[in-house]
């Protein structure tokens, strides 16, 4: 097969912060040596206290620890508002688009921004928050939610986040696990009309959270929503008597900023924690050469701040580099699918950042709804959280951005900070599908299963050997956890969970995770959390989830579900367990299919094998390997003859 390549438009490759030679000079000097290049990297960063030690890294047992620029002390709030006062004071900061497009849009300055967020700051302050304190923050896509981050920032409290579609029980999980005292959150959410009951949410997940003391709410579609006395603060009314100042912490580099809970392929979401100094310098740097950034420019990235993405490339990337940056609270396809566009052409952005799963439920609504639009104010796109296929970044290069603007296909994840493996516009040629050369300071190797070493071209797990400032520290409250999940499997090495190839040309192609963790419309979510879902229902005994091909999603959620001895396995049982999950996780974790299996395939020592549930999930039986290690082999035949066809 021959694979299409797009070189590097002229007009970048001479104007871009980065062409061929300077990303082969760089990437070169950051590898042979990474402390003369961090060290200059790292004065992109206002320090209070400059660092003297640029890295303390080891992924060996024995020594094990990941420490960046150890002894400098800074404040990512100072870096992401005050220090643009003097010079951007004026310049939006925060371009808002509510989900209703006919009002409610703001355009927040960076002296605006500042102010709030010392406003917030202080009451946060007055409640009794603390450096070190965690703060829950269950808000929708607006602007406060960056000033609660920015605040959490500079008064030192980690924030942790969990998305607004997630249930009362997954909030309460989160909430438990770092013990947050305080949760953030709004009256309502809206979404495409409809209205997401955030503070009944809360109110629902705080009976299981005994030590939350405060709940602040926004007023943001205006509900009346029952308020507990002396527990839960209205927004507005805390921050009117609180000053504009509040003095940003001294923070050391390794002080704790913020905790992300991901899904892993065991049962619990893991709390991955990211900390202050090396997190500020890698996600302002990639944010800088991945859409070679100039301050000023309008940039909109279209994820939600409940994942690493809205962390990294919504709020602290683009605010560190002085960035106009786009909220949009909404969904694509409302009111019509040419709503991201005309995103576009209002705010006259150039640089837009989205999801494949995104692109391909455009796709499908037809180019009419794109070319309606006039984005002639596009010059580089963006892709982020699973692989993109070939059919959606054609329809995106070339109905998009008319192929004119190249796009950086970005792979990354909650547990790097920032990306990893990019092309960069002014210096990669493109190859659809790939997400091209590794980022400065990264080292990607492809292991095979015995640990090996693949040189050249080939296929194998992903792994990056030697660590980057962005790197996440810990799992919270379970280092041992985050050494046994990252560093055990390939000792020495940083596992990421992907398999990926590697052609002649030295680019990587990830082709998808190779443990229980699938990828629903760009969201990670471990097999294991919704199996724990199902069996937490009364009438089900067992259940296993694997992926499934799903044309707009990525991958659908398939589950195997076997019931309670007497249990009438039904459509009425069907819906019922989808509500279940819904209820149990949030409607992202909505399973696609449900089938009743009599018995699942097991080994005889009582191990499921996932492998052939896959084979059957994707509908493909031709290849099910070899099935005479199971127990009880007719099983098999059973799941096959039952398939149930998706809606
Ligand atoms: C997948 C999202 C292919 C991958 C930033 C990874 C991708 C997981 C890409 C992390 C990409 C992300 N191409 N696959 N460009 N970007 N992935 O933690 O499987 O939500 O391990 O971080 O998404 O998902 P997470």
């Amino acid at each position: 097969m021959v694979e299409a390549l797009y070189p590097v438009p002229a007009d970048w490759a001479q104007n871009a912060l980065i062409d061929e030679t300077r990303y082969q000079e760089k990437y070169a000097r950051s590898i042979d040596d990474p402390e003369g290049f961090w060290a200059e990297e790292a004065q992109r960063i206002d320090w209070i206290k400059p660092f003297s030690v640029v890295k303390q890294t080891s992924f060996d047992e024995a020594d094990f620890g990941i420490s960046w620029f150890t002894d400098g002390t800074l404040n990512l709030s100072a870096n992401a508002l005050d220090r643009h006062l003097a010079t951007r004071g004026d310049q939006v900061a925060i371009l808002f688009e509510p989900d209703d497009p006919t009002t409610g849009e703001r355009r927040i300055t960076y002296r605006d921004l500042h102010a709030q967020v010392c406003r917030f700051a202080n009451l946060l302050k007055a409640r009794g928050v603390r450096k070190g304190d965690r703060v829950t923050i269950y808000l929708p896509m607006v602007p406060e939610a960056a000033v609660a981050m920015l605040a959490c920032a500079r008064i030192g409290a980690i924030h942790s986040i969990v998305f607004a579609g997630f249930s009362p029980d997954a909030l309460a999980g989160r909430i438990t696990d770092c013990d947050s005292s305080i949760v953030l959150t709004a009256d309502q959410g809206l979404r495409g009309g409809k209205r997401v009951p955030l503070k009944a949410n809360v109110d629902e997940a705080l009976k299981d959270c005994p030590g939350v003391g405060t709940v602040i709410v926004l007023a943001h579609t205006g509900a009346d929503v029952p308020m507990v006395e002396g527990r839960d603060i209205d927004w507005a009314a805390g921050v009117a008597g609180q000053s504009a100042d509040c003095e940003p912490v001294e923070m050391a580099a390794e002080d704790p900023l913020f905790i992300l809970y991901t899904s892993g392929s065991t049962g619990k979401p893991k709390g991955v924690l990211h900390t202050t100094g090396g997190y500020s310098v890698w996600a302002s740097m990639t944010h800088e050469y991945v859409f070679d950034y100039r301050p000023g420019q309008i940039y909109w990235c279209a994820a939600d701040i409940g994942w690493v993405t809205g962390h990294s490339y919504v709020v602290y990337g683009p605010l560190m580099n002085g960035a106009t940056t786009v909220m949009f609270e909404g969904v694509p396809s409302y009111p019509d699918a040419s709503r991201f566009w005309q995103i576009v052409d209002k705010f006259e952005v150039e640089i837009f950042y989205g999801a494949p799963t995104a692109l391909r439920a455009l796709m499908r609504e037809g180019d009419d709804f794109v070319k309606a639009t006039s984005r002639k104010s596009l010059r580089l796109l963006g892709s982020v959280g699973e692989p993109i296929n070939p059919e959606a970044w054609s329809w995106y290069y070339n109905v998009v951005g008319e192929g004119r603007c190249p796009i950086v296909d970005t792979w990354w994840q909650t547990e790097t900070g920032g990306v990893m493996i990019t092309p960069l516009p002014g210096a990669t040629a493109l190859k659809p599908g790939s997400a091209s050369k590794p980022m400065f300071g990264v080292k990607p190797m492809l292991l095979d299963g015995e640990g090996k070493e693949i040189t050249g071209a080939g296929e194998g797990c992903l792994v990056v050997a030697g660590s980057w400032p962005g790197q996440m520290r810990t799992v919270w409250g379970d280092h041992e956890r985050f050494f046994q999940t990252y560093f055990s499997t390939f000792k020495g090495f940083y596992f990421t969970g992907d398999g990926c190839r590697r052609d002649e040309d030295g680019y990587y192609w990830i082709t998808g995770r190779i443990d229980d963790v699938i990828n629903v419309s760009g969201h990670r979510m471990g097999t294991a959390e919704i199996e724990s879902a199902l069996v937490a229902h009364h009438k089900v005994a067992e259940a296993a989830v694997v992926g499934m091909p799903h044309e707009i999603k990525g991958q659908g959620i398939y589950a195997f579900v076997t019931t309670n001895v007497g249990v009438e396995a039904d459509e009425d049982l069907r819906r019922e367990l989808v509500k279940w999950v819904r209820h149990e996780i949030g409607p992202i974790a909505t399973p696609d299919v449900i089938q009743f299996a009599p018995g699942l395939p097991k080994t005889r020592s009582g191990k499921i094998m996932r492998r052939i549930l896959r084979k059957i999930g994707e509908n493909d039986f031709s290849n099910l390997g070899d099935t005479s290690t199971l127990a009880d082999p007719s099983v098999v035949d059973n799941l096959i003859a039952n398939r149930p066809q998706p809606a």
